[in-house]
């Protein structure tokens, strides 16, 4: 599975390229709102730190079809590794259909269920990005939903991706693993959570400390 950043900040996404783990990164309007850059700098400059390990998903603000499409035409134009987020509904099931006509890459982002997942499917996205964590905000399973998609994905053999997204907890992260999701993608906090284990770090306490009893001279370091 990969492992992409949700975040529009520049410095998360570096701290995680430098870990050699991330895959590729995911933004959204609030995102980058909250990152409080211009826009077109902003996703320019994490294209160009994602580089060759993977795609940066930039979304469309348009309500219509015909102004995704022109939006998904500017923002994949800043970089080859970009793909346009357009969110799923009828007008943005037109725009990707329009989009792969052009060979724009497309990520249909505010999945809901496994239906809206399927039909996104089928408009030719190549990805799909289930939203676990606000459907389970809404009393539903949303790994459920992730678990049916890749279901739906094998049964029918489609190309698209399922993007795991709107992860809240390590157990989303590895859950979506089981499910067989291709992709996830997660806040900072998720990933370094994820990271973190009070075992391991009491582990390396009392090796550094059993290691500080060897005489200076018998060690190499
Ligand atoms: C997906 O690509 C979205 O940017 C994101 O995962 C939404 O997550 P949220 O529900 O935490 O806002």
């Amino acid at each position: 599975m990969k492992i992409f950043l949700d975040t529009a900040v520049l410095d998360e996404i570096r701290e995680v390229a430098s870990w050699g783990i991330l895959d590729g990164v995911t933004t959204n309007p609030s995102l980058a709102a909250k990152a409080g850059r211009p826009f077109e700098r902003n996703i320019r400059e994490i294209a160009e730190i994602v580089g060759e390990r993977g795609t940066v998903s930039a979304e469309t603000v348009s309500t219509d079809a015909a102004g995704m499409l022109q939006e998904a035409r500017l923002v994949t134009s800043w970089a080859g590794n970009i793909v346009a987020k357009i969110p799923f509904g009828a007008e943005g099931l037109k725009a990707v259909r329009l989009c792969v006509q052009e060979g724009i890459r497309c990520n249909v982002t505010l999945i809901f269920s496994a239906m809206q997942g399927l039909l996104a499917m089928k408009a030719g996205a190549y990805y799909i990005s289930p939203f676990v964590g606000r459907i389970d905000d809404g009393g539903q399973n949303g790994m459920e939903c992730v678990e049916q998609l890749c279901k739906l994905k094998k049964l029918y053999g489609f190309e698209t991706a399922v993007l795991s997204a709107s992860l809240r907890t390590t157990n989303h992260l590895i859950d979506s693993a089981l499910a067989g999701a291709d992709i996830a993608t997660m806040p900072y906090s998720v990933l370094t959570k994820a990271i973190g284990h009070p075992l391991s770090r009491e582990g390396l306490a009392s090796f550094l400390k059993d290691w500080a009893t060897i005489p200076e001279e018998m060690r190499p370091f």
